[in-house]
């Protein structure tokens, strides 16, 4: 284990009750000595494993069930793939995102967040509408960003080509660079091997303007590792979880060929489209 709370004999975690609740984890560390560690984990026993105050920064796209649950009003087009069997009973998991469920996993975040850090949370517009307000009383809401996919998707009525980035704080923290815009373009992933697979640029813009090499990020909904690949490529260490095994399968196999290989095997190019984004990132670079 690379970081010392995820160590099995630490007195709060012994071995067993480890072993029982988590049945997949690794870790790896590049030649640099950056760590990077994910888990098979529902998230709140995962962030009940993290110490108060040890962690950099909180970089998330949680599984809304707000819009499914939405969706299925209209003619269930939308769902029909979300809604394929898969590991469990769907094609992954939902994190019931009810008020009171939103409540005790911001609390966490704030919990294992170092004062005076960054949380960026990706919504769609659904979830929102109805958990933003939560987001504020737990965090002091700085930004709401739109991250711009470029081309458009599904969707009812208007055809969806955007999603939301709640952006706040923990105590007083500036952004790396005054350069970053709140519209980001950044085109989506089309064909991707796992559902909801975000670019990795979407994940490094939001490390770019609030981390430093030697931060640990955290992402408690892992997917395919995008928000890993990201840490890595600005020098960052990386705690995550899913709770889907396929998501531990994929983004395992994505941060070892990335760490020996240089290389991204599921994100062959950049994503950004425009020159604003592009260069808020590199100027970010610290
Ligand atoms: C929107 S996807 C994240 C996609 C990711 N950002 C990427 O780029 O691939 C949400 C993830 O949350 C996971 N998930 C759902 N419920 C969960 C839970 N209770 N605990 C941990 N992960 C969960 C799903 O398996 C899914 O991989």
């Amino acid at each position: 284990m690379v970081f010392d709370f995820f160590l099995p004999d630490q007195k709060a975690f012994p071995h067993t009750q480890r072993k029982e609740e988590q049945d997949e984890s690794m870790d790896f560390q590049t030649k640099e000595g950056v760590n990077v560690s994910i888990s098979r984990e529902d998230v709140f026993k995962f962030l009940s494993r993290i110490p108060n105050e040890s962690v950099d920064l909180i970089v998330t796209d949680p599984a809304y069930s707000g819009m499914n649950q939405m969706l299925k009003l209209g003619r269930g087009k939308i769902i029909g793939q979300y809604s394929e069997k898969g590991d469990g009973q769907k094609r992954f998991d939902e994190f019931h995102d009810t008020k009171e469920n939103y409540e005790r996993f911001l609390g966490e975040c704030r919990r294992i967040l170092k004062a005076n850090r960054h949380i960026y949370i990706m919504f769609d517009s659904y979830s929102l509408l109805s958990l933003a307000p939560t987001v504020r009383n737990i965090f002091d809401v700085k930004n709401v960003i739109v991250w711009d996919k470029l081309n458009i998707g599904l969707g009812h009525y208007f055809r969806r080509r955007h999603e939301f980035i709640v952006f706040a704080s923990k105590g007083k923290k500036r952004l790396n660079s005054r350069n970053f815009p709140d519209v980001w373009r950044i085109k989506r992933i089309t064909s991707a091997k796992y559902p909801t697979q975000k670019p990795v640029e979407l994940f490094e813009m939001m490390i770019a303007a609030s981390a430093e090499p030697g931060y640990t990020v955290l992402d408690p909904f892992l997917g395919s590792g995008s928000s890993a690949i990201a840490s890595l490529k600005r020098g960052c260490n990386f705690i995550g979880c899913d709770v889907a095994s396929s998501s531990i399968k994929i983004s395992s196999e994505r941060i070892k060929q990335f760490i020996e290989l240089k290389k991204d095997i599921l994100q062959a190019e950049n994503k950004i489209e425009d020159i604003p984004t592009k260069k808020a990132l590199l100027n970010g670079k610290s």
